[in-house]
């Protein structure tokens, strides 16, 4: 009864679509940007290779081997192993992560759908960064907008993920995220033409470890979790549907690849712009909304390149979204009895209330503070540094020292060779214990 993905390329393009959205475009960026650059981008890169990759191939194994929701497969393969059904738990975190990220997540989609409409409307040509910068506090401060819009994407994502994920995400992905990433290089090539590339490229790639805190270090991997969709199911269910011949390893490699490539392209073509138009590098979450739009009002045919982008930008979050959805549904499905469309709805309508409150605190409720951040900002930390990194922990955990040997070995299907011992030593030691002392370091401080 639980299908499979076509092919291989199915599912690279599948995950592929979960890992590729704003997290590389939208949050990379701003993130970069709040914590000083280089350094930051380098924590990011070590924290993809050697937290990020192995936890990744962790997840799919998990996933493949127990060929069920989140919740369900780790109660079934505990259950094998002989271990505690406790394990379950892991699924459950899952939950809430995807709940609480989908729920920001649909409202900084909801941006990107109103900036289809109003780059296409022209407003953007000549504009000055003053003019970008209170467009977008025009949209952000207006709950109503904001509230139609996230609820059209929320919308979209139900349709889909009530169909059954497999429909149509290949194609979307395969033709749509190449003319993304086609898109973002024409952006780095304008950026070359603002006279601050190399200055762009500067506070990218050369380190300034002073400017790194304790809290950088924590986001940097957030963001490497975040970014890479790990830590709370999504690439587990995904993984659920890949056929039995598909390499693990190579598969992740490339995904993750891809992936950071598209975030540091789109952090090429930004920051050059910032530096252009003297913008602070610590503009916010609002970074690519501000900064995108000064290059769609200068250049040849801006106005049709930026409508585009930002169409292949809400693809992109819709496929990520998607994924966000899946394994809440899927437990729905399994377990309660509910068919998709309904199980689909009843996830979406809770999601869709808890962004209600995100997107209300950035406007009629931004007095509210909690630890110094309103809601949205709130869902996010919580979320992206602290459930994800938690959820990618408790895998290794269990990938590493409770899963046997014979099973890993056996589902990841490469050998008893270098490469498998190699993934084995960082699940088992590496990966653990860097979340580990990252978070210990991160209780001091915060
Ligand atoms: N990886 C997605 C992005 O970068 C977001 C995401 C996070 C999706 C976690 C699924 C799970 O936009």
């Amino acid at each position: 009864m639980h299908g499979e993905w076509s092919t291989r390329l199915a599912f690279i393009l599948a995950a592929t679509g979960s890992a590729v959205g704003l997290g590389n475009i939208w949050r990379f960026p701003y993130t970069t940007g709040e914590y000083g650059g280089g350094a930051f981008v380098l924590v990011y890169l070590l924290c993809v290779a050697g937290i990020g990759i192995p936890i990744m191939m962790a997840e799919v194994m998990l996933g493949r081997r127990g060929r069920q929701s989140p919740i369900n497969t780790m109660r079934t393969l505990a259950s094998e192993e002989g271990k505690s059904p406790a394990w379950q738990l892991l699924g459950w975190l899952g939950i809430v992560a995807g709940f609480t990220i989908l729920s920001f997540y649909s409202v900084v989609a909801g941006w990107t759908l109103a900036y289809v409409f109003r780059t296409a409307s022209g407003v953007f040509q000549g504009a000055t960064a003053d003019g970008v910068t209170s467009i977008f506090g025009n949209l952000v401060g207006d709950p109503e907008r904001l509230l139609a819009w996230h609820t059209i994407f929320i919308a979209m994502t139900i349709v889909v993920v009530s169909r059954g994920v497999s429909h149509g995400l290949e194609k979307a992905v395969r033709f749509l995220m190449p003319a993304l990433f086609v898109l973002l290089i024409a952006m780095v090539g304008y950026a070359m033409n603002t006279g601050y590339f190399a200055a762009g490229l500067e506070y990218l790639f050369t380190p300034d470890f002073s400017k790194l805190t304790t809290k950088g270090v924590l986001s940097a991997m957030g963001q490497a979790f975040f970014s890479l969709s790990l830590g709370m199911g999504a690439i587990m269910i995904y993984g659920s549907y890949l056929n039995h011949r598909t390499s693990i390893a190579r598969t992740s490699i490339v995904i993750a690849l891809m992936d950071s490539l598209v975030a540091i392209v789109s952090a090429m073509a930004i920051f050059p712009i910032i530096f252009a138009n003297d913008l602070d590098p610590e503009l916010g979450p609002g970074m690519v909304f501000k900064v995108l739009p000064i290059a769609f009002g200068h250049m040849p045919g801006g106005t049709f390149f930026g409508t585009l982008f930002f169409v292949l930008l809400v693809f992109a979050a819709w496929t990520s979204a998607i994924s966000l959805l899946e394994p809440v549904v899927a437990w729905l499905v399994e377990n309660r009895g509910y068919n998709r469309v309904f199980a689909s709805a009843w996830a979406g309508v809770v999601t869709w209330l808890l962004g209600v409150v995100s997107l209300l605190s950035l406007n009629a409720w931004s007095d509210y503070k909690v630890f110094g951040m309103g809601f949205m900002g709130l869902f996010d930390f919580l979320a992206t540094n602290i459930l994800l990194p938690l959820g990618g922990f408790l895998i290794a955990i269990f990938a590493g020292w409770y899963l046997s040997r014979a099973s890993s070995l056996d589902e990841l299907n490469m050998g008893d060779r270098f490469a498998y011992r190699f993934w084995r030593a960082l699940i088992r030691y590496v990966t653990p214990i860097a979340v580990g002392v990252v978070f210990l370091r991160a209780i001091k401080v915060l």
